[in-house]
């Protein structure tokens, strides 16, 4: 059986960046039998404030204090989240950017699930270590007018695919491709562009 979570970052519903990741999706079904998807729209997903309990739960965890019972309660919860996150042997991403970077919903999904023991370890000599091993992740990215062909700073700046590269390879995922439908709304040849997009990402799954 091959898992795959199929992670939505954009609320619209004519969303570009998850449509360009359902034809991946799509073509991947078509050819792997046993696969079975799990979707976590983010927007519809009841996802918990990450506020000062449950960092303070994190911290404890790093430094080796223990839970109180508020902490322990909040960490079983984070870590059942994370753990819905870990059962996947691929993951599939749609992430437009906002603002330079990853959407609020995203980031805080992230909060929740990056955690000492569940994704990561921290060695105080050689730093941090990922725990999630021999997964794959395909990202699909979109942006309106930024592009990495257009001039940065003028066009914006990718903090997105850099900050998604970073924290999957600290989770310990190395094994990543990236699809670029961008940019979607400067680009006067977009439905082409669109198409492109689309074909690539099936393309990828074959
Ligand atoms: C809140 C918000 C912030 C955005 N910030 C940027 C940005 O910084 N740079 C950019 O090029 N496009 C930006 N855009 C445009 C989107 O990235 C673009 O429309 C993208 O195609 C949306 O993807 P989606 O169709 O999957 O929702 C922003 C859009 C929204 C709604």
């Amino acid at each position: 059986m091959t898992r795959l979570l199929f992670i939505k970052a954009s609320p619209r519903d004519e969303s570009r960046s998850v449509q360009v990741a359902q034809a991946y999706l799509d073509a991947l079904r078509a050819r792997t039998p046993d696969l079975v998807v799990d979707t976590l729209a983010l927007w519809n997903e009841p996802l918990p404030d990450f506020d000062g309990d449950r960092a303070n739960a994190k911290l404890a965890v790093i430094t080796g204090a223990g839970h109180d019972a508020a902490q322990r309660t909040q960490w079983d919860e984070i870590t059942a989240i994370a753990n819905r996150f870990a059962a996947a042997d691929i993951y599939l991403f749609a992430v437009p950017m906002w603002n330079g970077g990853i959407p609020y919903r995203l980031k805080q999904y992230i909060d929740i699930i990056h955690q000492p023991g569940l994704l990561f370890g921290l060695d105080p000599a050689t730093g941090y270590f990922g725990l999630l091993q021999g997964k794959r992740a395909v990202l699909v990215y979109t942006s309106g007018a930024f592009s990495p062909a257009a001039p940065s700073p003028a066009f914006g700046t990718d903090h997105h695919s850099t900050y998604m590269r970073a924290w999957l390879n600290q989770a310990g995922i190395t094994d990543l491709a990236e699809i670029r439908y961008q940019p979607t709304l400067l680009d006067p040849d977009s439905d082409a562009a669109f198409a492109r997009a689309r074909a690539a990402a099936a393309a990828l799954a074959g």
